[in-house]
Parts: C-alpha cells; sequence; structure tokens
C-alpha cells in the first residue's frame, strides 16, 4: 500500500514538470544588410518560418502532428524585417561600426538520414552548427562533381549561446563506390569546410550481422560461464 501511494506521487510531479517547466516555445525575429528570419519553434523544433524568397509563410511540419496557423504572419514578418533593418542602419551609426564577431563552424557532421542500403532511397544530411554571424552556404558533390538537384536547407537555428545551426540535406541513391561530400563556406572562413562519404566505408549490411554475432558469442559465454559456476556450487555443498 505504502509503494503505491509513493509511486502516485512520484507520477504525479513528473506531470507537473512537463507541464510548465519543459517546454520552450520561441519566436526568432532577425535580420542582416542582405537576409533575414522570422521563425516560430516549439521545443527545438520548427513550427513556422517566413520565406522571404517565396513571399509566403512555411509550415515544415510533418501531416501526423497538429498544425498550429500564423494568419497574417507572414505580412507581419515583413513589417518586422523593415524595423529590424532599419534599427540595424541606428545601431551602425551610433556604434560607429558593429564589433566584427565572427565565429566559424564549430561542428560540421555528414551522416545518413536511414540505414544505407545500396539502391534504396535515403538523405544524406549535413548538421553545421555553433557558427556566427548566420547563415552558411552548404553545397554538395557527388564523385567530384556538383549537384544542387534534391538539395535542401533549413533556415539559421539559433543555439542557447547565440551561435546557429544548419542543416542541408541531399536526396540520394547509395550505389556502390559513390564519393559524396558536402561544403560549407562561412564569413569566418577563409576555405570551405568539407566532409566525405563514401558508399563503401559504410560496409553496408556488414555492421548488424558483426554486431549480433559478436552479442550471441558474449552471451553465450555469460550462458557457459554461469552454468559452470552453477556446478560447481552444487559440488561444494
Ligand atoms: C553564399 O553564396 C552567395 C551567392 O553565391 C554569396 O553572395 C555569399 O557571399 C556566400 N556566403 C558566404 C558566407 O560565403
Amino acid at each position: 500500500m505504502r509503494m503505491k501511494m509513493k509511486l502516485l506521487l512520484f507520477l504525479c510531479c513528473v506531470l507537473w514538470v512537463s507541464a510548465d517547466v519543459l517546454h520552450e516555445d520561441l519566436a526568432i525575429d532577425g535580420c542582416s544588410e542582405f537576409d533575414g528570419e522570422k521563425m516560430y519553434t516549439l521545443d527545438g523544433e520548427e513550427k513556422w518560418y517566413a520565406d522571404f524568397k517565396q513571399g509566403k509563410g512555411i509550415d515544415p511540419q510533418p501531416p501526423f502532428v497538429d498544425h498550429t496557423s500564423y494568419p497574417g504572419g507572414y505580412e507581419a514578418a515583413v513589417t518586422n524585417q523593415q524595423i529590424c533593418k532599419s534599427n540595424l542602419k541606428t545601431a551602425r551609426v551610433v556604434m560607429k561600426d558593429l564589433p566584427p564577431e565572427r565565429d566559424p563552424p564549430s561542428s560540421l557532421i555528414i551522416y545518413t538520414r536511414n540505414f544505407v542500403n545500396l539502391g534504396e532511397k535515403n538523405s544524406l544530411i549535413c548538421h553545421v552548427s555553433g557558427f556566427y554571424p548566420a547563415p552558411v552556404n552548404v553545397s554538395w558533390t557527388k564523385n567530384g562533381e556538383k549537384v544542387t538537384e534534391g538539395t535542401s536547407i533549413n533556415v539559421p537555428f539559433p543555439n542557447k549561446d547565440g551561435s546557429f545551426t544548419q542543416i542541408s540535406r541531399l536526396d540520394f541513391i547509395p550505389q556502390q563506390g559513390d564519393i559524396y561530400s558536402c561544403s560549407v563556406e562561412h564569413l569566418a572562413l577563409t576555405q570551405p569546410l568539407t566532409r566525405i562519404w563514401e558508399v563503401e566505408k559504410t560496409q553496408a549490411g556488414v555492421g548488424p550481422a558483426v554486431f549480433c554475432g559478436l552479442g550471441l558469442t558474449v552471451g553465450l559465454l555469460g550462458v557457459a560461464a554461469g552454468t559452470f559456476f552453477l556446478i560447481k556450487g552444487n559440488e561444494c555443498s
């Protein structure tokens, strides 16, 4: 009975925390001389952003979630951009010139969205983080040739420390021997940063088999050792 009471109390506490503390709703407004951004996020997920090139709001969430709509959001974002740019101009004049703070990306990782099966549709993800200011340019190559088809990049996402993260993806079909690269350009870099990903290197299909074999061996050894000590123990008593 006591055990049950304690368990209930614990669950209540967890519910309260998750309702009041753990969620983070964020609205981001930003501009530079040449670029701008307006985005709403929930717990680090993009809920909505303004695409100033296409001239509309974009809701990048998958179809199975409840969507939030922002009526008039795009128009408001455009107005905010004008205010932001005029504030930036004023700030530049007042501060003579803004301190040229520039941080190159501190992390650049390339990986695939799904487990690699040759001939099966997949996506390569290039995850760039820790840079300031935004944005970065990301370009892709396949076997040394530039690729633009099937590529996309999300709007800059602000990190807790004020730097930014951007994620670029390339839809592709893995074929034996193909080599892909993603290169990142940023104001603070004199040369693009590049990461390479090879289809061969991942040894498609071999990894799981090796791990499974290894796990099975260790497991059987454990059973053997257990049996040994069980028999030994019985002999002694
Ligand atoms: C990104 O590409 C654009 C267009 O090619 C160029 O004007 C801009 O300078 C590039 N940005 C960086 C950070 O290299």
